[in-house]
């Protein structure tokens, strides 16, 4: 549900807690698509810190949990969810689960084909995959902002992005490659408040554009990206408000 489904990504469970906790409290349009119903086993694919799969617990579904980082799988465990780490590129069920859920992960799984493959094993017929994620021109204005700072420095941040962000039209493709019937896809932009200012936002989840700068380097290119964006995410409270864009879909496996 949280964005860990890198490999090589270093996730902190307890600053996942405290800097982005709104990921699972916004999973709710999602969670609601979901539906999920008591007997149902399902398969949380990217559960980060386990907070929305519990929810899906409780409406007395039996949840399976993955994460491909190991201390958010560790969180998750302590809620007392079944977790395991496992790469989203590598899932290894097959035909058990009546419906695969994913919030605000498959956009750190690359590539999809490998994911959507999987998640078609996972399911048994007439199984659905509901999910949501960033969307096309998901966080657009951050970035551009890491792009023009990291361009500076001569490197190239769309190549270093460990990010996907696919239009409807594009994922609804990649859907139906794989193997499924799409019952609903749409692009839903959702600007975002944050509790922090952006400055752990990005330690958080921008790491990866920061790693090819020598470390000295590093916070001094971070202080140039927020200089950038204070203009543009900042409202007149001084609230930073960040630029989200969901993509959120329902698809089956045909029976
Ligand atoms: C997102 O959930 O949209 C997101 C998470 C991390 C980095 C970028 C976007």
């Amino acid at each position: 549900m949280s964005g860990p489904g890198v490999a090589g990504h270093e996730w902190s469970a307890r600053r996942y807690a405290e800097t982005v906790h709104f990921v699972p409290a916004l999973g709710a349009p999602v969670l609601e698509l979901l539906a999920p119903s008591a007997g149902e086993r399902i398969l949380d694919l990217g559960c980060g810190d386990g907070v929305l799969t519990e929810k899906i617990a409780t409406a007395g579904a039996t949840v399976v949990a993955v994460d491909a980082a190991p201390e958010m799988v560790a969180a998750a465990r302590a809620r007392g969810i079944h977790a395991r780490v496992m790469l989203g590129q590598n899932l290894t069920f097959d035909g058990e689960f009546d419906a695969v859920f994913s919030n605000a992960a498959l956009h750190w799984m690359r590539p999809p084909e490998c994911v959507l493959a999987g998640v078609r094993r996972a399911l048994r017929p007439g199984g659905r995959f509901v999910g949501e994620m960033g969307g096309h021109n998901n966080t657009a204005a951050i970035i551009v902002a890491l792009s023009a700072v990291l361009g500076r420095r001569g490197l190239d941040a769309h190549r270093l992005s460990p990010w996907y962000f696919p239009s409807a039209a594009a994922y609804r493709s990649k859907l139906e490659e794989a193997g499924f019937a799409i019952e609903d896809i749409r692009i839903v932009p959702r600007p975002t408040v944050l509790p922090t200012s952006i400055e752990p936002w990005l330690d958080t989840f921008a790491g990866a554009f920061f790693e090819g700068l020598p470390p000295a380097d590093r916070s001094p290119a971070r202080a140039e990206v927020a200089e950038l964006l204070r203009p543009v995410l900042i409202d007149e409270t001084g609230t930073w408000i960040a630029d989200y864009v969901r993509l959120r879909f329902h698809a089956t496996r045909p029976g």
